[in-house]
């Protein structure tokens, strides 16, 4: 039996480049696209299995079938662009997965069940290839129930987004790798359902800062070593909460003597931790004296405008003096005239003789 020829299936396998580095004592077909390997190079007892630098563009259903003793399977560097649904489900004692350096465009959601999923590390450094390749590992994260799951390793993906509670579904996880992408926050459920976590790498992406909602979410985390460092970070005002958290936080920052400002330039290698707030530019209130400035211009300006158009309006008011005597003339004669006549009226409706037809007049009215 142990001299049995392994077959890895078709599916698996080779283009030309292939030939050129067909795994030793295998025999690689370009024209059946198969590789057989002898079982003096995978043993069926072997506990480890290194397939790298091949040209393997699909793994399908049973593609290690045979091999239930592997503990360790390398398919670094396959371009490998399609896992598919239980492709590693034969792998019962598999512990180690590394699928470094290569091009999945579709993981289907099944692509890592494995009966009682066994799996503890799982290696993706360089291997999405775009956004549509984590949400397909997110879903096949959820569907493989890897709940032993210890190392998780997605460094250099140009990752620029985190999906909230993508880890949650793996509870146990204690090692998470993400260093190397472009990610540039951390928000509220980010690293929800991961309790356990031991060590957080988010070395070399893009934060400038961590907001405050992203400093309580890892404060969360706990007993958790964390690494920061060769990100571009500002060092302006809004960091200082950060620079505060560094000293403060009960979160073990291993390379926190290495953090650097990139922003602004009159601060750049600057380190964050040893920034005061008077280098951030922000002792003080600053803030609030700056709007009490602004809203105390502004008054005066407004009162400035004010003036002026007084003036103007006594000036305009001096140059038509005589028209405007003249008018208030005429207003005092009309008006008098009306009052005249009001005042007639008033002895019309007090004439005695006439108070019966008002009498009369009102109760029509009513
Ligand atoms: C796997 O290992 C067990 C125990 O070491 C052995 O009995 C069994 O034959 C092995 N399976 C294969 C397919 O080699
Ligand atoms: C996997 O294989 C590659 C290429 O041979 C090697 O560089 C790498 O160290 C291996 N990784 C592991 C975890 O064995
Ligand atoms: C990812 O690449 C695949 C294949 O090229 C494409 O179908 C898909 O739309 C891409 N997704 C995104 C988010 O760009
Ligand atoms: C970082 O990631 C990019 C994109 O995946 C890759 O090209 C580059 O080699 C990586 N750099 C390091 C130092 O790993
Ligand atoms: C963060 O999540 C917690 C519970 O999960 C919630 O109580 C809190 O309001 C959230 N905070 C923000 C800023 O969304
Ligand atoms: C943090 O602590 C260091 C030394 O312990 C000190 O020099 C630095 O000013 C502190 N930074 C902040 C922002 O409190």
């Amino acid at each position: 039996f142990a001299w049995m020829m392994l077959t890895l299936v078709c599916a698996m396998l080779c283009v030309s480049a292939c030939v050129a580095s067909c795994p030793l004592r295998c025999e690689c077909s370009e024209a059946q696209r198969t590789v057989h390997c002898a079982s003096a190079a995978i043993s069926s007892d072997a506990s480890s299995l290194i397939l790298t630098a091949n040209a393997i563009h699909r793994l399908d259903h049973s593609a290690f079938s045979g091999l239930q003793n592997v503990t360790h399977l390398n398919l670094s560097s396959n371009g490998i662009m399609e896992i598919g649904s239980h492709a590693f489900s034969s792998l019962l004692a598999l512990r180690s997965l590394i699928l470094n350096n290569n091009q999945l465009v579709l993981i289907h959601p099944e692509a890592f069940s494995v009966p009682g999923s066994p799996l503890q590390e799982l290696s993706l450094r360089s291997s999405l290839y775009n956004y549509s390749s984590l949400t397909d590992l997110i879903t096949a994260l959820r569907w493989g129930e890897l709940t032993n799951l210890l190392h998780l390793d997605l460094s250099s993906n140009r990752l620029v987004l985190l999906p909230p509670g993508m880890f949650a579904p793996l509870p146990n996880l204690q090692h998470l790798h993400l260093r190397n992408n472009s990610l540039v926050a951390i928000y509220n459920s980010t690293f929800s359902g991961i309790e356990q976590l031991l060590e957080l790498d988010l070395t070399g992406n893009a934060f400038r800062t961590i907001s405050d909602e992203g400093l309580r979410e890892l404060e969360r985390l706990g007993r958790v070593r964390l690494l920061l460092g060769q990100n571009p970070y500002a060092c302006t005002c809004e960091a200082q909460e950060f620079a505060n958290w560094l000293n403060s936080s009960k979160v073990r920052v291993d390379d926190v003597d290495g953090l650097y400002c990139e922003f602004p330039a009159s601060l750049r290698g600057a380190s964050l931790r040893g920034i005061s707030a008077q280098g951030l530019g922000c002792y003080g209130n600053v803030p609030e004296e700056i709007t009490d400035l602004s809203l105390q211009t502004s008054y005066v300006f407004l009162g400035l405008v004010l003036g002026f158009v007084g003036m103007v309006f006594l000036f305009v008011v001096y140059l038509n003096r005589k028209g405007i005597k003249k008018w208030i003339t005429e207003i005092y004669e009309a008006c008098r005239d009306v009052l005249e006549g009001y005042h007639y009226r008033y002895e019309i409706d007090s004439d005695p003789r006439l108070g019966h037809v008002s009498h009369w007049l009102a109760d029509i009215i009513n």
